[in-house]
């Protein structure tokens, strides 16, 4: 008793809690970043914070989330329970358990949950398999290797010409990138990619960004610590309408894909899951089950196209306001690349320049500010603060990616933030938008290959400009669990 008090009272500091709702009412949840940045200044790096009665501790700086990310990885690797996906067939729901057993079962050993997809997944044997068995299948079908390049640049090239129909006229170049960037990851995952301008397509993205708007705000957090509420019939449904209607949409492409399905030829990574399935209970156990297979690829592309989309917008957003540094970028494209050669990834090396804009994007557009939760997978220790197991985590990467100790502007759109003084390409460590450690992003390697080929491919072909009579569009972000640009038009002059 003694030891845990002793322990205990190096627990984070932070807001006095109020009785039920903990600590709830003192952060603005539409942005978050506005109430870390003054409890940071308040109590440190390390602060806690109480949802109800679920702990929630928030870390701050390159520094400190590193330490946790990265050099306690296991510690840190662990992802909370979050009751507001369990309509959408996370967890034990599709089984018939009872909320109760539910939550026990999630509480005691995250092995006997089937149903987890990967990017919600408790740390353990079943994410450990589907993560192992995504990375090798992805790998397989050209992830980090020529073939994959070729469909990347392949897309790049049908936008090119999807953006050159737009005649030179103002557009918001919004659509046209999600539906190359969804594309990619489509192609990869059901085999399919959709013409520009499918009418199917644009429902899909229209419930996607949808969707993220039915996470943002009080009610989602508030039912993720009380979920007795969900179990009012029909409210899952009522409160997140897009969130469901796009696991069926995806449900859907799954069910036309079984219908030529051939064991014997494996056309993408649904065949490869399903390959895997009919091994029998064995690969069920392992979490080769149908549920999974919807929710491993409806977390794909929901992972893989808003972030990569999202990132493409800051870049041409930044090229707008930026117009000597756009013509930098121009000039290294023609010196190494010419006009009409498409890029490789082997370009890469040959331009430290346009390689760090893209990075200097990254780092400014700071697309996942908050990471996604995880969670203390055992008791563990901070910089002397005691965390117990089971405690949420977010890990504040807005705050790695503008730490002031490590950047010399980190509220400007500067390139040589990744240049070192003879021009070079550097890479600091405080490089953190696909975060660190364990679950750090799968789909890096594919999301810096489409980043690459798409920017170079684009830049190659035009010159971005404001549309004439238009305000010079806003620099700063629109939080819904992704930072997006605001929506902004421009015009694509060919060169
Ligand atoms: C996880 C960022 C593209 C698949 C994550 C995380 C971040 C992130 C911050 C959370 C890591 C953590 O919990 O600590 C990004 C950014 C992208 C991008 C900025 C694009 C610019 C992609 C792509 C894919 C993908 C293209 C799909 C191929 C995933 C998956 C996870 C994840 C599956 C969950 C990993 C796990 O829990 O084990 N990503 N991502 N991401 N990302 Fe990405």
């Amino acid at each position: 008793f003694m030891k845990r008090r002793k322990k205990w009272s190096r627990y984070p500091p932070g807001p006095m809690s109020l009785p039920f709702v903990g600590t709830m009412p003192y952060v603005n949840y539409y942005n978050p970043h506005l109430s870390f940045e003054k409890f940071r200044k308040k109590f440190g790096n390390i602060f806690s914070l109480q949802n109800c009665w679920t702990n929630v501790v928030v870390l701050n700086g390159y520094k400190t989330v590193k330490e946790a990310l990265v050099n306690k990885s296991e510690d840190f690797a662990d992802r909370p329970y979050m009751p507001v996906y369990e309509h959408l067939g996370y967890g034990h729901k599709s089984e018939g358990k009872s909320f109760a057993k539910t939550v026990f079962l999630y509480m005691c050993h995250s092995s006997v949950v089937t149903e987890s997809g990967l990017v919600l997944a408790r740390y353990g044997h079943l994410w450990k398999e589907l993560r192992k068995f995504t990375l090798t299948t992805l790998r397989n079908f050209g992830m980090g290797k020529k073939s994959l390049e070729e469909r990347v640049t392949e897309e790049a090239g049908f936008l090119c010409s999807a953006i050159n129909s737009e005649g030179g006229r103002p557009f918001d170049p919004r659509f046209l990138i999600n539906n190359a960037v969804c594309n990619v990851i489509c192609t990869i995952t059901y085999g399919e990619r959709f013409n520009y301008g499918d009418e199917t397509f644009k429902k899909l993205l229209t419930l996607f960004e949808n969707s993220l708007h039915e996470e943002v705000g009080f009610l989602p957090q508030l039912l993720n610590v009380a979920p007795v509420l969900l179990r009012i019939p029909g409210l899952p449904q009522k409160i997140f309408p897009c969130q469901k209607a796009y696991t069926d949409f995806t449900q859907k492409l799954i069910d036309k894909h079984k219908e030529t399905w051939n064991p014997a030829y494996i056309r993408d990574f649904t065949d490869a899951f399903l390959k895997e399935m009919a091994k029998g209970k064995e690969a069920e156990e392992n979490g080769f089950n149908k549920n999974n297979l919807t929710l491993v690829t409806s977390d794909l592309l929901a992972a893989g196209s808003e972030t990569t989309t999202t990132t493409l917008r800051w870049a041409f957003l930044f090229m707008l306001l930026y117009p000597e540094i756009q013509s930098k970028v121009h000039k290294e494209i023609d010196k190494v690349i010419g006009r009409n050669r498409p890029p490789t990834m082997a370009d890469q090396v040959n331009m430290p320049y346009t390689n760090a804009v893209i990075h200097e994007v990254q780092r400014c557009g700071d697309v996942v500010p908050m990471g996604l939760f995880h969670m203390t997978y055992r008791d563990t220790e901070l910089q002397g603060f005691f965390i117990p197991k089971g405690t949420t985590i977010i890990t504040n990467l807005t705050s790695v990616l503008k730490d002031e100790t490590v950047w010399k502007k980190p509220n400007e759109f500067y390139p040589e933030h990744f240049l070192n003084e003879n021009g070079q390409f550097v890479r600091p460590e405080a490089f953190m938008p696909f975060s660190a450690g364990r679950r750090a992003c799968l789909g890096e390697q594919l999301a810096r290959m489409e980043l690459f080929i798409f920017f170079i491919s684009l830049m190659q072909k035009f010159t971005f400009v404001l549309p004439e009579d238009q305000p010079r569009p806003r620099e700063d972000s629109h939080f819904a669990f992704t930072n997006s640009p605001h929506p902004y038009q421009l015009r694509a002059v060919p060169r």
